[in-house]
This record gives C-alpha cells, sequence and structure tokens, in this order.
C-alpha cells in the first residue's frame, strides 16, 4: 500500500542517497539547492536529515515540479521552473549544499508520450522542457549534417555514425522519423550485424539526440562555475553523472577548483593553478551491487564531491 503511494508520487528511485546526505554533513547545512529536483526523492531525503534545512528545488521539466508538489511538505521546501544553466538568477545564494543528479527520471523516461524509449511507441519527443526546444523529430528532420554527426558520433559515442547519419539523412522527408519505434528500426537497420547484440542498438543513438536536443552537456558546462559561486564557504557541491562525457565535465571542474592538473595534458606548474577548495572524492563513488540488483537503472551512476574552502557559517 505504501509501496503503490510511491509509485504514483514518483516512479523515480533515488541513487546513492546515503552517500549524498553524508557528502552534506561535511557543511553546516542551512541552505540547499536541488539543482534537478527529479521524482523529489533526493530532496526528501535531505529535507529528513537536514531538519532545520531550506531546499530550493529547480527541474526544467515542469511536469516533474508538479508532482513534487503534490507530496513533499512544502513549508521548507521552494519549487522553480528553471534550468540550472540558469541558477545564477535564482533569488537565493550562498548555498550550502548543491545537488545535480542528471539526465532523466524514470517519471520521464517510462512515459512514452515523452518519446525518451524505444520500450514503446511515442512521438519522438525527448524534449526535458516540452514548453521549449526543438522536438527530437525536429531536431532529426531539420539539423544541419555537422550537428547530427555531433549528436551521434560524439554525444552518442557511436562507432558506426557514418551509417546511422546516412540513415537519418535519407530518412528525411518520411514519417520514419516522427515516433521512437520507426527511429530505433532505422538505426537498427542502418547498423552492421554484429552490432546487433544484447544491448539495444539504437541506445547509443538515442541518448545522443537526446542530449543534443537538451542542449544537456552545454547546460552542465555553464552551470558548474555558477555553483561555485553560489557556493557558501565551506559548501559541498555533489554531482550524479551517468556517463563519461557529464563524469568528465565533473572531473575536471571539480580538479580545476582544488587546483589540482584537469587532465593528464594539463602542464600547468603548482604555482599556476589555484586551490579554492578539495575534492571530497579522489576516485568517484559509485553503488553497490545491492543497489545495482534493487535498480539496474544505477548502473552507471558516478557521484563526485567538491568541498569550497571556508568554514560554513
Ligand atoms: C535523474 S533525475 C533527478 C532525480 C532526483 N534526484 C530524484 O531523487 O528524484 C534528473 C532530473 O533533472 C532534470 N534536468 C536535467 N537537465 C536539467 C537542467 N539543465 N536544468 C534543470 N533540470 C534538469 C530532468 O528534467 C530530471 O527531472
Amino acid at each position: 500500500m505504501v509501496e503503490d503511494l510511491k509509485m504514483r508520487m514518483s516512479g523515480h528511485i533515488p541513487i546513492l542517497v546515503a552517500e549524498v546526505i553524508a557528502a552534506f554533513k561535511f557543511t553546516s547545512a542551512l541552505t540547499f539547492l536541488d539543482a534537478t529536483i527529479g521524482g523529489g526523492g533526493h530532496a526528501r531525503a535531505i529535507l529528513e536529515a537536514f531538519p532545520g534545512a531550506n531546499l530550493w528545488g529547480i527541474d526544467r521539466d515542469p511536469s516533474a515540479l508538479e508532482r513534487v508538489a503534490k507530496f513533499l511538505p512544502r513549508n521548507r521546501l521552494h519549487l522553480l521552473h528553471n534550468n540550472f544553466s540558469q541558477l545564477d538568477h535564482l533569488p537565493q545564494k550562498n548555498f550550502d549544499g548543491i545537488l545535480f543528479d542528471f539526465g532523466l527520471s524514470s517519471d520521464q523516461l517510462d512515459m512514452p508520450e515523452r518519446g525518451f524509449s524505444f520500450r514503446f511507441d511515442g512521438p519522438l519527443d525527448m524534449r526535458m522542457n516540452p514548453t521549449t526546444e526543438f522536438s527530437a523529430a525536429q531536431f532529426l528532420q531539420t539539423a544541419p549534417r555537422e550537428m547530427l554527426i555531433k549528436a551521434v558520433r560524439d554525444f552518442g559515442e557511436e562507432p558506426n555514425w557514418r551509417r546511422v547519419v546516412n540513415a537519418i539523412w535519407s530518412a528525411r522527408g518520411t514519417n520514419k522519423l516522427d515516433r521512437t519505434l520507426s527511429f530505433a528500426e532505422l538505426v537498427h537497420g542502418a547498423l552492421p550485424k554484429c552490432q546487433r547484440g544484447k544491448t539495444n542498438p539504437a541506445t547509443r543513438t538515442f541518448q545522443g539526440i537526446r542530449i543534443a536536443v537538451n542542449t544537456e552537456l552545454e547546460a552542465i558546462q555553464v552551470a558548474l562555475p555558477k555553483a561555485f559561486a553560489a557556493l557558501a564557504p565551506g559548501g559541498v557541491i555533489a554531482a550524479i553523472s551517468f556517463h563519461s562525457l557529464e563524469d568528465r565535465l565533473v572531473k575536471r571542474f571539480f580538479r580545476e577548483w582544488a587546483g589540482l592538473p584537469t587532465t593528464r595534458l594539463d602542464g600547468r606548474g603548482k604555482d599556476e593553478r589555484q586551490s579554492m577548495g578539495k575534492l571530497r572524492t579522489i576516485k568517484p563513488i559509485t553503488p553497490s551491487a545491492d543497489e545495482i540488483l534493487a535498480n539496474p537503472r544505477c548502473r552507471s551512476a558516478k557521484l563526485r564531491i567538491f568541498q569550497k574552502e571556508g568554514t560554513s557559517s
């Protein structure tokens, strides 16, 4: 019964919750920003673990905010429809803890009409914020070839990207780019037989198109420095990534702020780097085997934690 109720609230299972809460125990923990409130699982855990704290929750998806507004207690929660790339425009500054949990929630993935998944037939939409931005179908019909290549090759990391891009190009003007299943079939047909193994071969392309349509990496690139600026002295940023493109950005920013070389090729000497805080995770925290068993969607999650210099008030 309780489980039933939870499912109606949100089907999303929050990831690495204990580890996120432990990360924030380093702070005075008064004011939080959940930059990706999604199904509200982390927000709920933070409000419970820090009874005196206020939490600002944002999401670019209005339906996520509507859902959490129905079941999270509102006395210490402030919800705003926003892209985290705009977090410098929030009325609140000086956060003790900021959480990013990138990507999609299960609520979004499991709704056929949102068009994120080829497990169901639906319009090929993929917009996290359906009130703006181009749908994936419009993107596929109109984007210049270089943008398609970037989406499939760079964001999808599809080794046979040429075949997929050519198939999309040839399908323009037909209805094959309109629906999740017809598009998945198109990608499947474009790939060599040897690639048609256990994982659906359309997975990479779906990920790449989604990242492109929602300009996901650009948003992270813009948001992380703004999050650092919005952090109170001694405050903590915790970021959960789901693929290497996200994790690479987080790792680079965190290392830069900690005054460490950002890549192997970073030739700057120690005196050329400035430390503005410390890494709380040298290696990312990943879910345990038990957590993966209970929630297979978390298997690729990586949590990194950074703490800004200074003493929190
Ligand atoms: C993995 S879910 C977060 C789940 C949440 N931590 C929970 O416990 O339920 C990611 C959420 O981030 C939102 N999101 C992704 N990119 C965003 C952005 N640039 N700005 C604001 N929200 C974003 C998505 O719409 C989605 O609801």
